[in-house]
């Protein structure tokens, strides 16, 4: 069996932050999103990954990902450029797949338990595919199936305007090689994109048995702003959180901390956990960091309130407001305006910003 991620996308829901990077290597707990997915095929036995890779970020993926040794698997890259759609990109990994069936990974997904159970569930029957999916509240808004009580896929259709079933496809899905053959046969959907639910339609009209796994655990897609902030949130919920760095006398800390080794908690500051605090940051007096919230190497922090948010890094955050539910990209930068007001708030805001002041 072998893994194909895919690492391409356009990432627009996320901008500004995709604007200088791929999505799927903003950090959820202080980690790119894509090292879980690489974390979760190397659990299931999947060794053998072919990175699917667009316009955007690249040599940033490669640069982090390398041949995969760091992670004690085999790392191929593929080029899908323009993002056709997701049966597009799984059709540029036609040579490295072969005759081997495989997993499909959506780079930007993250879910609580593995893919384990899904692809152990495929092995054990003669399928073209292997689906996972999640109980929704909004159908409409997702790819949807209808199953039989063997657990077998008898519908599959997407964005329905009146669903099935209340079962959404996740981003996670097993394949045999026979998929190639049904993306041949693809037509672009109304969005211009070939989608890999019309291809497991397909599959299942050439009388292909689909299997499907009901996932229990949390899953999250990361597409969103607020998606990271859940994601955060529910993986600081769940992860060990070790305290390796200093936490100074004088210093108020409470639930658990994640504190990198060159990290610092200093006197009069307060964290509360469930936290994560990557290499070289410091926590300065009158700091607090309240629960759920990242902050990302190389950033100090003085005079701040700030919770259930994430800061990807090289930030300096010094202000006496709070900050809630917030997500700062790479090197920004907040201060106090007490000397400009009551004259006003001065802001240098990129494309695409979002601020509530
Ligand atoms: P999406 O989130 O559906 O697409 P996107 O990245 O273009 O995002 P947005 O809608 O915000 O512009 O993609 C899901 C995952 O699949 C993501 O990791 C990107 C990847 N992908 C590809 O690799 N190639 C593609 O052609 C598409 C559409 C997505």
């Amino acid at each position: 069996m072998k893994g194909i991620l895919l690492s391409g996308g356009t990432g627009s829901r996320l901008r500004p932050i995709t604007h200088t990077g791929p999505k799927q290597l903003v950090p959820v707990a202080n980690k790119p999103v894509l090292e879980y997915a690489i974390e979760d095929l190397k659990e299931a036995g999947i060794t053998d990954i072919g990175v699917v890779l667009g316009h955007k970020g690249r040599d940033a993926i490669q640069e982090l990902l390398g041949d995969g040794s760091k992670y004690g698997v085999d790392i191929t890259y593929i080029v899908q450029g323009e993002p056709l759609g997701l049966a597009h990109a799984a059709g540029c990994a036609r040579d490295f797949v072969g005759n081997d069936d495989f997993v499909m990974y959506l780079g930007d997904n993250i879910l609580k338990s593995g893919i384990a159970e899904l692809v152990e569930s495929f092995e054990r029957g003669d399928y073209g595919a292997g689906i996972a999916l999640q109980k929704v509240d909004d159908p409409q808004a997702f790819g949807i199936a209808d199953v039989d009580d063997d657990g077998n896929a008898i519908q599959l259709v997407e964005k329905p305007e009146d669903p099935p079933t209340n079962l959404a496809l996740i981003g996670m899905y097993v394949f045999s090689p026979a998929v190639f053959d049904a993306i041949d046969d693809l037509e672009p959907s109304w969005r211009g994109e070939l989608e890999i639910t019309d291809a497991i339609q397909l599959l299942l009209e050439d009388g292909y048995e689909i299997d499907s796994q009901v996932v229990t655990g949390w899953w999250k897609d990361t597409g969103k702003p607020t998606d990271i902030l859940e994601a955060n949130r529910l993986v600081l919920e769940d992860k060990e959180l070790e305290t390796a760095g200093v936490v100074e006398d004088g210093a108020e800390t409470e639930g658990r901390i994640g504190l990198a080794e060159s990290a610092t908690i200093e006197d009069g500051a307060v964290v509360r956990g469930p936290v994560s605090i990557a290499e070289n940051v410091t926590i300065k007096h009158g700091t607090y960091v309240g629960p759920y919230t990242s902050i990302g190497a190389n950033s100090t922090l003085e005079d701040i309130h700030i919770e259930n948010s994430v800061v990807i890094g090289d930030s300096t955050l010094s202000a006496s407001g709070r900050i809630v539910d917030s997500l700062l990209g790479r090197n920004a930068d907040v201060e106090s305006a007490d000397e400009l007001l009551p004259e006003g708030r001065r802001l240098v805001v990129g494309e695409n910003s979002q601020l509530k002041l």
